[in-house]
């Protein structure tokens, strides 16, 4: 079966989808309590059960028989990237952001991130000099939504050191192409885009991924 990755607001998960936090683990459960707001609280459960739903999907399982787990390259915490316990060559990712939260999982390695978007937080030009490469910049300088250009920018970048392609301050040597209405390649990655009129989103994998609402709701289909 081809990757499933769901995008969609943290209360639609919520609401939609039964006691989710019965689906974490202790382990889980503990890390989302320990966050000091409750919003926090709910993106951060949202996600973690939405990776579950699209693990099953994907593998034809109950998202209750399926076990998350994260460890830590540089600490004994359990953060970090995801993976599914006993279950090998599957691929898992999440992302949480304000309001939103997203989820994929795939044969194969697989990245998503998503940011929320307010319409008016404007483009630190710090950040974007540090984030882009030199035809990033270019793009950046004539595109006429110059900030929703960057988000686009950054979203897939993160997709992409989630699946290991660079740290996160290492993003400015991705010099990738700028978003335009489509799939699109970098190197062995296809980069699927994803947005709504409150975030944005997306997916790298060895694969072209259909990024689908959460439950079918309105959004922005890739064209
Ligand atoms: C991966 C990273 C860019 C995502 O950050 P973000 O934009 O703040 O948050 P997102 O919601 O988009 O993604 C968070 C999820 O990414 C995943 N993730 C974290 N680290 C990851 C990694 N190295 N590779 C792949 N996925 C990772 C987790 O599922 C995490 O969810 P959780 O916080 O609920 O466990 C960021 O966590 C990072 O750079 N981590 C590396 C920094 C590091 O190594 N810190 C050491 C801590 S000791
Ligand atoms: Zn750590």
């Amino acid at each position: 079966m081809a990757a499933v990755a769901l995008a969609g607001r943290t209360g639609e998960v919520l609401a939609r989808a039964g006691d989710v936090r019965e689906l974490l683990t202790r382990t889980e459960r503990d890390r989302a309590d320990a966050l000091r707001f409750a919003a926090d609280r709910d993106d951060f459960v949202a996600a973690h059960a939405l990776v579950r739903l699209c693990a099953a999907e994907l593998l034809g399982r109950p998202a209750r028989s399926l076990t998350v787990v994260q460890s830590c390259g540089r600490c004994d915490r359990p953060h970090g990237r995801p993976s599914l316990a006993g279950v090998a060559g599957i691929g898992v990712s999440f992302a949480h952001t304000r309001g939103w939260v997203a989820a994929a999982a795939a044969h194969g390695p697989v990245g998503i991130d998503l940011e929320a978007d307010d319409g008016r937080t404007p483009l630190d030009r710090q950040v974007t000099e540090r984030a882009c490469g030199p035809a990033e910049l270019a793009e950046l300088r004539t595109a006429p939504d110059a900030r929703r250009t960057f988000l686009r920018q950054w979203v897939r970048k993160e997709s992409l050191v989630k699946v290991g392609e660079a740290a996160l301050d290492e993003v400015g040597r991705l010099d990738l192409p700028v978003y335009r209405p489509g799939p699109a390649r970098w190197g062995d990655w296809w980069l699927t885009d994803w947005s709504a009129p409150g975030a944005v989103g997306c997916v790298a994998a060895h694969e072209h991924v259909r990024l689908r609402a959460v439950f079918g709701g309105h959004y922005e289909e890739p064209r």
